[in-house]
């Protein structure tokens, strides 16, 4: 791996080009944000933690008709992915009322949603990743009305795979956020990851939060809990 020039810094990732033009290295970082970056931190061994635990889930959703971009874990904090061109939007799935969507639309966080809901946000950090509708999307050009209809069922099915199997490990999936990219023939796939950072995880029987809402919230014990995930979502 020889070529390793840094493409981009994002604020839990770097990511590298490598010798193959189709292939790029991403390195995890331990350094946590929230508010768009409002609140700067660390969270010690996160980096670790996230990619060991985005690989594994990303392995399990190729399995089972998602395509992704995960090629091949390096270390504990790299692994090689496939280039693509991100689609600059995040892909919010909420199953239960939590975070923003309590408080736009004054829910009682913890509430069940009677249906998923699917939210888009344009991803512009000078705009403060605005949330946007299909023709915004459409308007924007940030994706085509195919592509997104494929976002969206990637998405959902995505949600169904993500709830089963962390239910096995007592980990309740409230909502989370997904970026797809497209790869070198135009194909839409997964991308970026999928770890404490981007997911709310409740414990199913307590509901204690086993994400970055401990680190957002100045709940505190985020170390412990994203050991805790790793340990249930790995089992090791
Ligand atoms: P929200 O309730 O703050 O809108 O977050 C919804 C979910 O999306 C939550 O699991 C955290 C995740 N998320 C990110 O990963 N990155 C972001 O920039 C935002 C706003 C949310």
């Amino acid at each position: 791996m020889k070529c390793l020039n840094q493409l981009y810094e994002g604020k839990a990732k770097k990511v590298f080009c490598t010798d193959d033009p189709e292939v790029y290295l991403v390195r995890y970082k331990d350094d946590a944000t929230a508010g768009n970056g409002a609140k700067k931190g660390t969270i010690r061994g996160k980096g670790a933690i996230n990619n060991l635990v985005t690989n594994h889930l990303m392995k399990m959703l190729e399995t089972k008709g998602i395509p992704t971009h995960f090629i091949e874990q390096l270390s504990d904090r790299e692994t090689l992915v496939k280039k693509v061109e991100i689609i600059p939007l995040e892909v919010i799935v909420r199953n239960v009322a939590a975070g923003s969507l309590a408080k736009r639309l004054g829910m009682e966080e913890g509430t069940k949603l009677s249906h998923t809901v699917l939210e888009y946000c344009y991803k512009d950090d000078a705009l403060g990743d605005p949330m946007v509708n299909e023709y915004h999307i459409a308007a924007l050009g940030a994706a085509t009305p195919d592509e997104l209809q494929q976002i969206a069922d990637y998405s959902f099915k995505i949600n169904e795979i993500l709830t089963e199997y962390l239910k096995e490990v007592n980990i309740e999936l409230i909502d989370f956020k997904l970026e797809f990219g497209r790869d070198s023939n135009g194909k839409v796939i997964l991308a970026d990851e999928i770890s404490p950072d981007t997911c709310r995880f409740w414990d199913t029987r307590t509901h204690a939060h086993l994400d970055k809402d401990l680190f957002r919230r100045d709940l505190g014990g985020e170390e412990e809990a994203y050991q805790e995930v790793k340990k249930r979502i790995l089992g090791e």
